[in-house]
């Protein structure tokens, strides 16, 4: 089995190790316009200049509506992608694959921001909040303590969120992406639909496993169509709803194979998100690594790598989950606020060479 420091060939992408940078929102975009600004530029680029192979874009809307603050990152334009274009450039300089998160937050969306609260901002606010009304599988809406009102996506609707990952994708490329992930995780659009927990329609969209799939599949065919052949599209699921009646780990097992099918050329293996009443276990140190074993063995007969997130802070802890087969790549969020430099102090700790930038080889 490989280490935490040997390469990962997807397509013909090669990665220069397996630590990636988790999605993190960051709320940045104090203008409300979704523009990557400096914020964005300095946070990603220190990431690559601490050596992790992937550094990915947090949650980036495919549409307005589908932002979860009105201080989202955004590329539902060309505008968009132009601003992000310098950031890719230079992820790409320091030898890190950029990497971007494809998202649209449904009925959780229009929130204000976490450190301004996190309440849902309704439309009629009248205080200079920006709120709208959410788009979801039905009318339902997150159980917020005041909950918005949420627009049911008619057939319509729900081929405009298609075609909007479409053009999304099409621009991320443009902006200089390697890798373009679909967000279906964490109670966001793509998970309402595959949830039994928020959807309850009974259409084509709606009902069995594959009415309730059908969303997500669509979307990353639709994203793999436009997505170079040689280049990699990874798909974020969680894994499990963590509810009585919810989405489980079985069901992930069952539709990581046809996510491969599709296109997908990992699965990052998150969990929970779609409704207040989950029942999370313990968030101790690796506490969704045994979701990404069962999908390593769900994907036995097919190419598509796994990648392991949630409480993954050491060098050895990291190198453990990938020497053992348990995912192909280890994804850290919250140790990368810590230590932006987290895999040039892994390679030290595990005595490996990292990919010390020129400028910094006095420090390490
Ligand atoms: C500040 C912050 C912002 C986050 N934003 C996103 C996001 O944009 N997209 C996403 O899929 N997960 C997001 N997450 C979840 C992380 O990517 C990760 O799955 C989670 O924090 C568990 O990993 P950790 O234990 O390494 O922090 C966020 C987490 C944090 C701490």
């Amino acid at each position: 089995m490989p280490g935490l420091f040997d390469p990962l060939e997807l397509r013909e992408t090669e990665i220069r190790n397996r630590v990636m940078v988790s999605p993190m929102c960051q709320y940045s975009c104090e203008a409300e316009d979704g523009l990557a600004t400096q914020w964005h530029h300095v946070h990603l680029g220190s990431r690559a200049i601490g050596g992790a192979g992937i550094v990915m874009s947090e949650a980036t809307a495919v549409a307005p509506e589908g932002r979860i603050s009105p201080q989202d990152l955004g590329i539902w334009s060309d505008a968009h992608a132009d601003a992000l274009r310098d950031t890719t450039a230079f992820i790409r300089g320091q030898g890190a694959t950029p990497a971007i998160q494809l998202a649209h937050a449904g009925r959780k969306a229009s929130t204000r921001r976490p450190s301004d609260g996190g309440d849902p901002i309704h439309p009629a606010d009248d205080d200079g909040d920006s709120g709208w009304t959410p788009v979801g599988p039905t009318t339902e809406p997150y159980p917020h303590d005041d909950p918005l009102e949420v627009e049911a996506l008619d057939q319509a609707g729900v081929e405009s969120v298609v075609d909007a990952f479409r053009a999304a994708a099409e621009r991320a490329l443009d902006a200089g992406f390697e890798i373009a992930e679909v967000h279906a995780a964490h109670g966001y659009l793509l998970h309402e639909f595959y949830s039994p927990i928020a959807n309850t329609r009974e259409d084509d969209w709606g009902g069995d496993f594959e009415g309730r799939t059908r969303l997500v599949r669509e979307v990353t065919r639709t994203v793999r169509e436009v997505w170079p052949d040689e280049k990699p599209v990874f798909v974020r699921i969680s894994a499990t709803d963590w509810m009585d009646d919810g989405w489980t780990v079985e069901d992930s097992a069952r539709l990581a194979p046809l996510l491969a099918d599709d296109g997908a050329d990992l699965i990052d293996v998150s969990a929970g998100g779609i409704h207040r009443d989950q029942q999370v276990p313990d968030i101790g140190p690796h506490y969704q690594v045994p979701y990404a074993e069962r999908l390593v063995e769900a994907l036995v007969d097919s190419d598509c790598a796994v990648g392991a997130v949630g409480g993954i802070t050491t060098p050895e802890g990291a190198d453990e989950v990938v020497r053992n087969g348990r995912a192909d790549v280890a994804i850290l969020a919250r140790e990368h606020l810590r230590d932006p430099y987290f895999t040039l102090h892994a390679a030290e700790a595990l005595d490996e060479e990292g990919p010390v930038p020129r400028q910094y080889r006095r420090g390490f």
